[in-house]
Parts: structure tokens; sequence; C-alpha cells
């Protein structure tokens, strides 16, 4: 049968939501809003990408889905949270996440900050009680997950992608905005399907890996900035124009539209070059990195 990444999608979506929401039910408290904030920024919406590449980098080298739904949740938790604090007033000032108000216009800021961090230690309480895992594995996925979420990866971007407003920066110094601000978490993704599998002490494999996941995750950025252009609010969920509003410094801005979407192209090519080292049959991972220059959502 051919292969349908729209099906794989649907499939995995389903099952990490599923997950997340069986997961969060022992976080309810009748006297706090904090539960049902989490609950609006984790299930309504979004593409699931990072479960996704967890589950497919897993899938590839023999990991049995059970074993990914822990990290699958983890990763998209920490994902979750840090929308919530990229939307709010002192960061990117946004209205609009996956087609409904954003966190802090749902509930208050207050209630979206302490859900943002509830949704972080969340991520790493889920990993701690994985049933699955050995404690040599829980370490790897809580360093993996830990690194790139922190100040050497998705916070770091964030920083850095706030101090790059109003500026005029180098493609280099985007590119390490970007690698970080997005990039480390798309690739943590990646690095957790693989520390869980039998090929983990393989540096050939991981390195191929890792550079997929790199050349992905700078391109999931380049078409979220495009995106911010040219994209149907209906179908992004996200308002169109933001970082122009907020004078950001992305890809269109440096290198002009046309030269975005040849910079998306040449990373996907590297994306497919680094799969095709592998001796695995890559096929989801090559339609995701389709996806993500191809999307318009
Ligand atoms: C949006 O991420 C923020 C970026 C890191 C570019 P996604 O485009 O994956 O958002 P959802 O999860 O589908 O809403
Ligand atoms: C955010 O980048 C990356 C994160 C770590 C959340 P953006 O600020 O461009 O993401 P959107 O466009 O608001 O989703
Ligand atoms: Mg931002
Ligand atoms: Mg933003
Ligand atoms: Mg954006």
């Amino acid at each position: 049968m051919q292969y349908s990444l729209s099906l794989d999608l649907v499939e995995k979506q389903q099952r990490v939501n599923g997950f997340l929401t069986e997961q969060l039910q022992g976080y309810k408290n009748a006297n706090s809003p904090l539960f049902d904030a989490m609950n609006y920024a984790v299930l309504l919406g979004g593409k699931r990408v990072r479960p996704f590449l967890v589950y497919s980098t897993g899938q590839l080298l023999g990991v049995p889905l059970e074993n990914l739904d822990h990290s699958a949740a983890a990763i998209e938790s920490i994902h979750a949270y840090s929308l919530v604090h990229d939307d709010l007033p002192a960061m990117d000032n946004d209205s609009l996440r996956r087609g409904n108000p954003t966190c802090h216009i749902a509930f208050d800021e207050a209630t979206a900050i302490l859900a943002g961090d509830a949704l972080q230690t969340f991520a790493f309480e889920l990993l701690v009680q994985d049933p699955f895992l050995t404690p040599q594995q829980k370490v790897a996925q809580i360093q993996t997950l830990a690194f790139a979420s922190g100040a050497k990866g998705m916070c770091l971007g964030q920083s850095l992608d706030l101090e790059a407003e109003n500026q005029a920066v180098s493609l280099d110094t985007l590119e390490h905005i970007h690698s970080n601000k997005t990039g480390a978490l798309i690739e943590a993704a990646v690095l957790m399907g693989f520390n869980l599998s039998a090929y983990s002490d393989n540096q050939q494999i991981k390195q191929s890996l890792i550079n997929y996941a790199k050349a992905i995750g700078l391109a999931f950025q380049v078409q979220d900035d495009i995106l911010d252009i040219v994209g149907d609010v209906n179908k992004i969920g996200k308002t169109v124009g933001a970082d122009e509003s907020l004078n950001k410094s992305t890809y269109p801005k440096l290198l002009g539209l046309e030269g975005a979407k040849q910079k998306a192209q040449l990373l996907y090519q590297h994306a497919l070059d680094s799969l095709n080292e592998l001796p695995f049959d890559s096929t989801p991972l090559k339609a995701l990195a389709d996806f993500i220059v191809n999307r318009d959502s």
C-alpha cells in the first residue's frame, strides 16, 4: 500500500491527543483555572509535528509506539508552553493561536504564565513516570528535552528573537536565532525517538538524523516566516502580518519572499540527502520534510 502522510499524521495526532487528554486528567482542581488553561493550550488544535517526529523516528528504528507516547506528549507539552508564552503581551502580544483566542485572552495573563510553567514541568513529570523506560532511558529523554528547551535552545532563541526586533541582523545571526527558537525542539523530537531505539549507540545513524532534523527545523521556521506574509488566517489560525508589525528579523525580510522559498527548498534537499545515508526506508520522514516546506498551515 502506498504511504499516506495525511493518514499517518491523523493517526498520530489522535494517538497523542488521547494520551495527553488522559494524562492531564489527574491535574484537575476545582479551585483553580490552571487545568482548564493547560487543556486549552495543549488540546485545542495544533499540527502535532513534534510528536509525529518522535513516533516516526522511533518507528523507523523499531521502537514500539507505546514506548514513545510519554515522550511524544512531553515534547508537545513543552511546545504548547512555548506558544502560550510566545503570545504573551511581553513577547509577541498575539491574540490568535490555533484559530482561537490566545491563552492569556481566553483566561488572563497570570493564568497563562502559570499554565505555561505547569506545562513545562508536566513534560518532565510525564518522562519521569514513563513505565516503559529504563532509568537510563529516562535520563536520556530528560536531558535531550531539557537542553533543547532551555537557555541553550528554545529559550535562548526566543530571547535572541526579541533582541533582534527592530535590528538589522546578518543571515548567520538569523539562522542561529531560528535554529534555537524552533530547530532545537524539532531536533529533540527526532533524538527522543532515536534514544529509545536499539541503535542509540550508533553515532553514524545519530548524525544523519541530527542533520535531517537541523535542516527541517530551520526550514520549519523559514516556512513559518513565509506564512506570516502569504498565509490565510483561517488556515494558519494566527494573525497574518504579525512579524511585520513587530519589525521581527525574518527570512523573507532578509532574503525576500522568493529567496526565503529557495532557502526552504535547499534545506529540504539537505534533509533528504541526510535520510538517504540511512539503511532504512525513511518515507514518512521524507514526506514530513516535504510537508514542512509546502504546508499552508
Ligand atoms: C508554531 O509552531 C511556532 C513555531 C515554532 C514556528 P507550529 O506551526 O508547529 O504550531 P502548531 O503546534 O501546529 O499550532
Ligand atoms: C515562535 O516563533 C517560536 C517558538 C518557540 C514558540 P514565532 O513567534 O514566529 O511563532 P508564531 O508565528 O507566533 O507561531
Ligand atoms: Mg515569537
Ligand atoms: Mg509569535
Ligand atoms: Mg511566526
